[in-house]
Parts: C-alpha cells; structure tokens; sequence
C-alpha cells in the first residue's frame, strides 16, 4: 500500500466547479461550485445531502472518472483530474458481474488495477471469511442475499490496493436490520485491517450510519452541494450498534437533521 507522509492530505478539493450542459436552450445544471473538502490520511469522513446535490458526482471526480470544469482535485497530493486508480470506489450500484463466481468478483477490481488473478485470489481467499462470505466463493452473485452482495463489493473495494476508499451508499439498498450489522461490521473491518489504516469518503442518506461511522459528518445543501456543517464525531471505536440511543448520539443526530432541513 502507498504510504503518505503525516501531515499531508489524503484528499483534496478546491473550488470544485462541474456543470452539466443543457440540451438546447436550457440552462447548464451547476453541481458543484467552489466546492472545497480536505480529509487527513486515515480518518472516516462521511458525507450526507439532499438527493442529486451533487455527493456521487463529488466521488466520481475523486476517482478520476469525471473531469471538473475548473478547481483542483488530489489525492495523496497528485493531481487525480481525468486519471482513474488513484482510489478504490464502490459505485452507488454494486455493479457485480454476474458471470463472475463471488471469487472471481471479489479479485475483479484488483485485476483491473494489473494485479494477477492469482495474486489476488491468494490474498482475498482469507479475507472471504473475515467479510462473511466463507463457503459461498464458488456461488454466483444471484446466488447471495442483498447483504451478502454488499459485502462482496466491499470486499471487492478493500482488495484494490489503494490508500484511499470512495463509498457510495453502500448499504442503501438494504433493510433497516442488516444495514445496522452492515455498519458495525464495516467499521470493525476497517479497524482491524493491516497496515496503514485507509481513509475512507462515504456517502450516505442515513445520518445515523454517518454518526455511527465517522470521525467527521459533513453535511451538503441542496445542488449545487455547499457545505452547510461539517461536524466531529468524537465516540470512541469501536463504537457498538446501542450507541444510537445514547443522548449525546441523539443530540448530535438532530443537529444533523436540523443542518439538513429534514
Ligand atoms: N450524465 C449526466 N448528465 C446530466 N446531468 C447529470 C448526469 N449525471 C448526473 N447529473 C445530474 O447531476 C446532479 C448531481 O447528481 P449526483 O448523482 O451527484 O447526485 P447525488 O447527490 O449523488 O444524489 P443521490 O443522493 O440521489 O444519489 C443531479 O441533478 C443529476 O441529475
Ligand atoms: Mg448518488
């Protein structure tokens, strides 16, 4: 895994501006601008807002999939504008192939990123247990519950041998019950894992999952996505799932609601 000094961000924007443009005469739909964000290696940093203001856009730039029209965007203090594989990133849809065994999804990003298959069978056959996939590596994906899918593109994610993970809703998609033992398992993973601890950028509706899983919330307007609170989560980890009806998790919940409007 690439090492980053102290003191040096692992990602940051500045003065972010992209704007799509309109078909004919309507006006360009403004997603970002001036939009600014640095995140310290290592650290858990979650990001929630108002639907469409611009929080997978903010990741795709991150992952060098979209160019912004103006600003700067680093990771590890190299410019990431246009240039995939700096970060690991989990698309908002888990994108599994279903062609593909749960082994043969799990190594898929580490291949891309010009590992050998049997490089990363060798260092992700381990880890099938550790993210609760023991015994099902030869299933297919239609073959796994919507949890046990999550955890695959997870794992997925975690394989690609990068300092810096990008989140999309990962958990979304599921019931209120596993999302909680998602969230849990998550961050007991991310504790546990070895070496250098990554640093993590999730995006998420749910503002308990945010306060149960980040150092830090920040909270986005509506589009174009301005930060209207950024917020410390100071709970020590590994923070239990009973940690919601604590009455400082409480207070800080609904200071969040009430930063985004809900
Ligand atoms: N290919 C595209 N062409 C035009 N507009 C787009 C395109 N992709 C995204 N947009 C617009 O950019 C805005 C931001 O989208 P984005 O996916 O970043 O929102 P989001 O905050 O992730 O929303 P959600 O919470 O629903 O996932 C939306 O208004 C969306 O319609
Ligand atoms: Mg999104």
């Amino acid at each position: 895994m690439t090492g980053m000094g102290v003191g040096t961000t692992a990602v940051a924007v500045a003065g972010l501006r992209l704007a799509w443009a309109g078909e004919r005469a309507q006006p360009e739909t403004v997603v970002l601008d001036d939009f600014t964000l640095a995140v310290p290696p290592g650290s858990f940093t979650c990001i929630v807002g108002p639907s469409g203001c611009g929080k997978s856009t903010l990741l795709r730039v991150l992952a060098g999939l979209l160019v912004p029209d103006g600003g700067t965007a680093q990771v590890g203090g190299a410019d990431v504008r246009g240039r995939p594989g700096a970060c690991a990133w989990l698309p908002q849809r888990d994108n599994l192939l279903p062609w593909r065994r749960v082994l043969a999804n799990a190594t898929l990003g580490a291949e891309i990123g010009g590992r050998s298959r049997a490089e990363a069978e060798a260092e992700a056959r381990p880890l099938l247990e550790r993210f609760g996939l023991g015994g099902v590596e030869r299933s297919w994906p239609s073959q796994l519950s919507g949890g046990m899918r999550q955890r695959l593109a997870v794992l997925r994610t975690f394989l690609i041998d990068s300092p810096v993970l990008l989140l999309d809703e990962p958990f979304g998609a599921l019931d209120a019950l596993t999302r909680r033992r998602m969230q849990t398992w998550l961050q007991e993973v991310w504790l546990d894992a070895p070496g250098e601890r990554r640093t993590v950028l999730l995006v998420t509706h749910d503002v308990e999952e945010a306060l149960l899983l980040g150092d830090r919330v920040v909270v986005l307007s509506e589009r174009p996505g301005r930060i209207v609170a950024d917020i410390e989560v100071g709970f020590a980890r590994p923070r239990p799932a009973e940690l919601v009806s604590d009455a400082a998790f409480v207070a800080q919940r609904a200071a969040l609601l009430a930063a985004l409007g809900a």
